[in-house]
């Protein structure tokens, strides 16, 4: 059996990560990017937020696949390198890797830890393909490492991750990836416009798992930075804003309070916010533009039959 190997790209330090947050904290619109929400227990989190019966894009996504399995087979493979962009527990890449005879499976995602453990499970599923795992915050950065090798890669985006750049960035995100599989193809899952009443559900569930999610953000603060955040005097608030075709997710202060952290402090009055996250909604017909905008060809898309969630494979 191989094992599977893992590599850390670029791992930011200590100092740059305080600088960010601490830059983000005191700003006149105070906000955290939202790749701090992944560590091991925020990738937990948001495994059991793709559970839930309110978060329908994990599961559009993986009908839609299921569904159209041959035909994207036809329109992207055969991968024999498969790349995995924020891989997380890597069981949607697994789902395809029979159909389009991939070999080799390299999974990048920010939560190396968390992706070791899922590779770790994976290897006794597949003991002869080649795995292999890269911590790397791509969303600034796309070197993927020599040992990915070369040759026509399939790179594979689910889960309308994408959605969680604003369309600037993810045009400029696009372009990044196209250079990352020259000659190869791109399969990216998106999540489409649809009624407010099903996106703030999505994004707010009753049992309370997206608060969860949100807050654990600042006990990660807390470690980062040493702050004193306490959890219990921020409450979780999503909602839609439809002028920007986009939910937007804050931490709202219930109560006056100073939050101190190494080096400085804040005072942040009740009502007042952090925000943690923008998630975009797309129309089909506008991402198929950006792909092409970024340099792919006129792309395929593939949609469940309510037109919530698409997914586009394309040539670069
Ligand atoms: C990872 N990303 C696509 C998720 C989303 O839907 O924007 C993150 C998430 N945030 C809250 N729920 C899920």
């Amino acid at each position: 059996m191989n094992a599977p190997r893992l590599i850390q790209i670029g791992a930011d330090d200590a100092d740059a990560v305080h600088a960010e947050l601490i830059a983000g904290l005191a700003a006149a619109r105070p906000a955290v990017p939202p790749k701090f929400f992944y560590d091991a227990l925020g990738s937990r989190l948001f495994a059991a937020i793709t559970e839930l019966p309110e978060y329908y894009p994990t599961r559009t996504e993986a009908a839609i696949l299921r569904e159209h399995l041959a035909a994207i087979a036809a329109a992207v493979g055969p991968a024999p390198t498969l790349v995995d962009l924020g891989a997380g527990n890597c069981e949607k890449a697994a789902r395809l890797f029979e159909a389009l005879a991939v070999r080799r499976y390299v999974a990048v995602d920010i939560a190396a830890e968390y992706l070791l453990s899922a590779l770790d499970r994976l290897q006794y599923q597949h003991p002869d393909m080649e795995l292999l795992g890269v911590g790397l915050d791509f969303s600034s950065a796309l070197a993927l490492p020599e040992v990915v090798g070369p040759g026509p890669r399939l790179l594979f985006y689910p889960g309308s991750s994408i959605g969680n750049f604003s369309p600037d960035a993810a045009l400029a995100f696009l372009r990044r990836m196209h250079a990352a599989c020259a000659g190869g193809r791109l399969l990216i899952g998106v999540d489409l416009v649809k009624p407010r009443d099903v996106l703030e559900a999505a994004y707010d569930d009753a049992l309370g798992v997206t608060a969860a999610f949100n807050r654990n953000l600042l006990a990660r603060l807390n470690r980062l930075i040493g702050a004193d955040f306490v959890l219990a005097d921020w409450r979780h608030v999503a909602f839609h804003d439809a002028a920007r075709s986009r939910i937007e997710m804050h931490l709202e202060a219930a109560r006056d309070v100073t939050v101190r952290w190494s080096g400085g402090e804040r005072h942040f009055t009740r009502g007042e916010r952090i925000h943690t996250e923008n998630s975009y909604k797309w129309r089909l017909d506008d991402f198929a533009d950006l792909l092409v905008a970024a340099g792919f060809r006129p792309p395929r898309a593939w949609r469940d039959p309510r037109d919530w969630f698409a997914v586009f494979a394309a040539e670069a």
